[in-house]
């Protein structure tokens, strides 16, 4: 079963961390019906709704896949490379602990999930003012006895490295060229996004189908052109907050090997 962790919308969202954007007024309540009509399709794709309690003194707990990186054996909890974010962490734990082992990372490392694309049994992880060496270096150690492969990337010009490249397809990635180069993943093909669209390379592929944002439509019509089907969600409020789709969801197959235990001492 195809599981989708999420949380919601925070009320002091407007008090969110930014790096690349200027604040900009946002509405809440529009922000939160968008991240319903979000949840509401990854249901309508299959997906099995799990969320974790609200944190409304944490502006950006709606960006859940900055607290974890969900593998097939095993569950990591990251430790966000901003302060601000670590409190969101214990119950994303809780949750994931139905379904995986997990694993917590420990400091001064930090390490925010959206800098990790998983390729395969290759995790790519991005260098980011939240993703630092010791991050990349202690995810690597815990993810190699069950045979992944970590592999640094380079990327300027936004937050996350998911917000630069993303998979939308098996071996055919959307990224934005100015902010990652191609030739970072040799093995896949890509398809860039419109230049006007700069944000546009963020989308979650979900039982075969690409949920990409609204606000995009040239980069839509280039991926539907490729032949995929595509999932258009207007997250335009969360967008103000640095957000977009693959930051609102922890997607994964539930595994047999599912356990109730979180492990501090690996
Ligand atoms: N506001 C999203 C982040 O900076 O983590």
């Amino acid at each position: 079963m195809l599981i989708a962790v999420t949380r919601p919308v925070s009320q002091s969202l407007a008090h969110c961390e930014l790096t690349h954007l200027s604040r900009e007024s946002i509405d809440v309540a529009l922000a939160a019906a968008q991240h319903a009509a979000y949840e509401r399709l990854l249901s309508s794709l299959g997906a099995a709704l799990v969320r974790v309690p609200a944190a409304h003194e944490l502006p950006d707990a709606v960006f859940i896949e900055d607290t974890a990186v969900v593998l097939d054996e095993v569950a990591v909890l990251a430790r966000p490379g901003a302060p601000s974010r670590r409190g969101e962490s214990a119950a994303v734990a809780q949750a994931l602990a139905k379904y995986r082992p997990v694993l917590c990372m420990k400091p001064p490392a930090t390490l925010d999930g959206g800098d990790v694309l998983r390729l395969g049994r290759c995790l790519y992880v991005g260098r980011s003012s939240r993703t630092d060496q010791q991050g990349i270096e202690q995810l690597e150690s815990l993810v190699a006895p069950f045979d992944y492969r970590v592999v640094p990337v380079e990327f300027t010009g936004c937050l996350h490295l998911k917000s630069a490249v993303t998979a939308v397809a098996n071996g055919l990635l959307l990224l934005n060229p100015d902010w990652i180069s191609a030739a970072a993943f040799p093995t896949c093909e890509a398809i860039a996004i419109d230049d006007r669209e700069p944000h546009g390379a963020n989308a979650l592929e979900i039982a075969g189908v690409v949920i990409h944002p609204s606000q995009f439509p040239r980069t839509r019509d280039r991926l539907v052109q490729c032949g995929l089907r595509v999932a258009s969600v207007d997250c335009s409020e969360l967008a103000k907050a640095e957000g977009a789709v693959t930051c609102c969801s922890l997607t994964f197959e539930t595994s047999s090997a599912a356990t109730q235990t979180v492990r501090t001492d690996a």
